[in-house]
């Protein structure tokens, strides 16, 4: 079956409603990764100060990796989990050393940096290069689940691919639009609690929709 139309749709409803956030309008990739790692864990409406902030002071690799830990960490704060902040500036010194001082362009290099992990190599593998990757994260789960009304247990370890393979399924050429896409339709439209199903661009393709269980996806049995 294709189910490439339903990727389609979303990602021309994400072309009319893509939330004006400051780094959607580079693909710098030292700006994405640092993006992905505060907003991986931080509210958008909570952290863009801080983000703001951060990218101010440290507007590239170099800068971070000349920093000290303390005033890296100073500028953390209030975003909470510093081990974050500390491995951004060990990365930084990192791609100094290993990468000549370039972010790396490929995920497998990407998913070298300290404390970045696969959803974050996709992100920034996908949005600034290009490469064919799901971002799949827990709004990938939550859209994705409902969608196929696939009770795949999203706390199991492999969840993570699997749900990336279902991801590619709907997927179009461009992953780094549609990963973004994503993300703004699992936290605007498909959200956890009180999803806006009546304003969701894929209602019509959305089996939990069509068998009224939207709030019995994602399955997820351990915490
Ligand atoms: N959360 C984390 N990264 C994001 C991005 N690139 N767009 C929207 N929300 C995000």
């Amino acid at each position: 079956t294709d189910f490439l139309h339903i990727g389609h749709k979303i990602q021309t409803w994400y072309s009319k409603n893509a939330r004006d956030l400051p780094f959607r309008n580079t693909k710098d990739p030292y700006k994405i990764w640092i993006c992905e790692i505060v907003f991986q864990q931080t509210r958008i409406a909570q952290g863009l100060g801080h983000y703001n902030r951060f990218i101010e002071r440290f507007p590239d690799v170099k800068t971070l990796a000349e920093a000290n830990e303390n005033e890296v960490i100073l500028h953390w704060k209030g975003l909470g989990y510093y081990s974050r902040a500390i491995n951004i500036h060990k990365a930084s010194k990192q791609i100094m050393t290993e990468f000549s001082g370039i972010f790396p362009s490929d995920y497998d290099d990407i998913l070298t940096l300290k404390g970045v992990g696969k959803y974050t190599a996709a992100a920034v593998s996908s949005i600034c290069f290009g490469e064919r990757r799901a971002a799949v994260d827990g709004n990938f789960y939550r859209v994705l689940s409902r969608i196929f009304a696939d009770d795949f247990d999203v706390s199991q370890t492999n969840a993570f691919s699997y749900f990336s393979e279902l991801a590619f399924l709907i997927m179009p050429e461009n992953a780094g639009d549609f990963n973004q896409a994503m993300m703004d339709l699992g936290s605007e439209i498909c959200r956890p609690k009180n999803p806006d199903c009546g304003n969701c661009p894929v209602n019509d393709d959305c089996l939990a929709f069509a068998l009224g269980k939207v709030s019995e996806f994602p399955v997820k049995t351990k915490k």
